[in-house]
């Protein structure tokens, strides 16, 4: 089981070397990711584990990103780069933990995660919160990596689960899995980065209503309405 502290540890670790071994290698996902924000003048983008800040230079200048992101060490090397006025769309970089978001309701316009649904402890809580900070009908885009169906692949995630806590990620995290915890499809998937080993998942935010809204969160989300 994946734990904060163990997530801290492993990027902790991977801080100094992470633009080099996960900057190119992904950047189609993150691009197609951005791409499937609307980006209106004043929209405020949310950025869950930011990381580096390797997506920052793809959002427009006109909109406002706010970053969050549990490593200290990844933050830092993000902040030094992109908080200037170089990159006037980056508003904040924040350490904050996706699970307990310090933002109010149906706040911004279009979220996004990537490669931090398999990284994050409790991936239910995280998209709950996604979903409660983020307008009705705004745009949530995850891409990440899904545990494979059959094969050598599948075997070795299988494998490498053991280490999760130390690789930092669950290699076995798989895409039923993880739709099942929101309890609804997303509007779309698309097959993105090196072979298609990627996913990038569409999701609208879904209409809120207050009384559901809170049984609901309080409960696990059983159904597209919040
Ligand atoms: C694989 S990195 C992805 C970084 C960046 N999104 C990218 O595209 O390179 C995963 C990031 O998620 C962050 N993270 C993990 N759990 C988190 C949480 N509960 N809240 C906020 N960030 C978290 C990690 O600290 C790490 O920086």
């Amino acid at each position: 089981m994946m734990d904060l502290s163990s997530v801290r540890r492993a990027y902790r670790f991977y801080a100094p070397v992470y633009n080099y071994i996960f900057g190119r290698i992904v950047d189609e996902g993150r691009r197609a990711a951005v791409s499937g924000l609307r980006q209106q003048a004043g929209d405020r983008i949310l950025e869950i584990g930011v990381g580096t800040g390797l997506s920052l230079p793809l959002y427009q200048s006109h909109v406002e990103v706010t970053g969050v992101d549990v490593s200290t060490e990844m933050l830092q090397i993000a902040r030094r780069r992109f908080l200037n006025a170089k990159y006037p769309q980056v508003k904040a970089l924040l350490e904050m933990d996706a699970q307990e978001l310090d933002f109010p309701d149906n706040y911004f316009h279009g979220t996004v995660a990537m490669y931090v649904a398999s990284v994050v402890p409790d991936p239910q809580k995280m998209m709950q919160e996604i979903f409660r900070v983020s307008q009705p009908g705004a745009p949530v885009l995850v891409v990440n990596h899904f545990a494979s169906e059959k094969g050598l692949a599948r075997s070795m995630e299988s494998k490498l689960a053991h280490f999760s806590k130390r690789l930092g990620f669950r290699p076995d995290f798989s895409l039923d899995h993880f739709v099942e915890l929101i309890g609804f499809e997303p509007a779309a998937v698309k097959a993105v980065n090196i072979g298609g080993y990627w996913k990038l998942l569409e999701f609208h935010t879904p209409h809120k209503k207050p009384a559901e809204a809170e049984s609901c969160c309080a409960n696990g989300c059983s159904n597209g309405n919040l």
